[in-house]
């Protein structure tokens, strides 16, 4: 009865897993350094934020593989689980890839329940302790070998040599449709495309301002004009009417992203995602800032949020544009 009770829980970890696994392999951006949603983007997030960040810094350095590497491994877990094979070795790497996932990406997730992992990490529990149970490839190879026994009675080795060898078999075969089914789906994504990042130009980093003064103690007459407090982040010219820039915080470091709402108007925003620490991005169809991961919607003037899951908006930077074109955050 628990084995047949635990039938939904197998069936929506298995096809959610191959499905995180696959759409991973089909989106290009998510191996592209320069999209807000890529794994290089989520690593650089955890190594400033994850509870655990002096592991995860060494891993930003190879970010694709990596990323890949779990691709797969969502992959392998949710197909083991959909076909009841290996169960138990699924369910520990569905427990360990969850809390991994938990540590880095969604540790900051405010309320904590709103952060899939943790939820993922105790729900992959149940087939741990209990295994697949009934309609599975492990209770099939289990009832074929007691059959054998009971029918010609070979020895409890030679049993047990038949019973690994046909779950080898069935390892190997699942094996092989998995990475033909990766390699068909990644090839698939890149033909069309992939998702677009929307964050406009980058701006020069406060280490190589474009032009003018890196830093002013406050209002200044002196140099032929006036320059608002703080550092300058780039030229205004760089982010037209209707559209955004990114550039990194002097003060924290952390992604941020200016956009000129109207002429004239600059807003700017700490691009961290209060939701679990993804960088947000600017639709500008929508004129909204989106996350990449998780959709939360952020409105794009006020950085407050629209759609969560985040529960808080954007920290607002304060950005003003100098007599020499320059934008400046404080
Ligand atoms: Fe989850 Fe942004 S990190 S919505």
């Amino acid at each position: 009865m628990l084995g047949r009770a635990l039938l939904p829980l197998r069936a929506f970890l298995g096809f959610t897993f191959c499905f995180a696994g696959l759409q991973k392999l089909a989106n290009p951006g998510f191996l592209q350094a320069s999209n807000p949603g890529s794994i290089q983007a989520q690593l650089a997030g955890a190594a400033r934020r994850s509870p655990v960040h002096l592991l995860i810094s060494p891993l930003t350095h190879v970010a694709v593989p990596l990323g890949i590497l779990i691709a797969l491994a969502e992959l392998a877990i949710g197909l083991g689980t959909v076909l009841g094979l290996w169960q138990r070795l699924a369910a520990a790497g569905g427990v360990a890839l969850s809390l991994l996932l938990f540590l880095t990406v969604s540790f900051h997730a405010s309320p904590y329940y709103t952060g899939a992992d943790i939820v993922f990490a105790f729900a992959w529990t149940p087939l741990l302790l209990a295994g697949a149970g009934p309609l599975s490839g492990d209770a099939m190879i289990a009832a074929r070998a007691r059959a054998r026994r009971g029918s010609r009675r070979p020895s409890a080795q030679e049993a047990s040599r038949r019973e690994v060898m046909l779950k080898g078999t069935m390892t190997a075969v699942t094996a092989v449709t998995g990475v033909a089914l990766a390699g068909m789906v990644a090839g698939l994504g890149r033909l069309a495309g992939g998702t677009k990042a929307t964050s406009g130009t980058t701006l020069p980093s406060p280490a190589q301002p474009a032009s003018g003064p890196a830093k002013t103690p406050g209002p200044s007459a002196s140099g032929g004009g006036s320059h608002p407090a703080g550092t300058a982040i780039g030229p205004a010219k760089d982010v037209p009417v209707g559209s955004a820039a990114s550039f990194t915080d002097p003060r924290t470091g952390d992604p941020s992203i200016v956009i000129q709402a109207s002429a004239g108007k600059f807003v700017a925003f700490d691009a961290v995602c209060p939701h679990a620490g993804c960088t947000v991005q600017y639709d500008q169809s929508a004129a909204q800032l989106v996350c990449p991961c998780h959709g939360s919607q952020f409105n794009a003037s006020t950085g407050a949020v629209e759609s969560g899951p985040a529960a808080t908006g954007l920290n607002p930077i304060s950005i003003a544009m100098g007599s020499n074109d320059q934008l400046y955050a404080e």
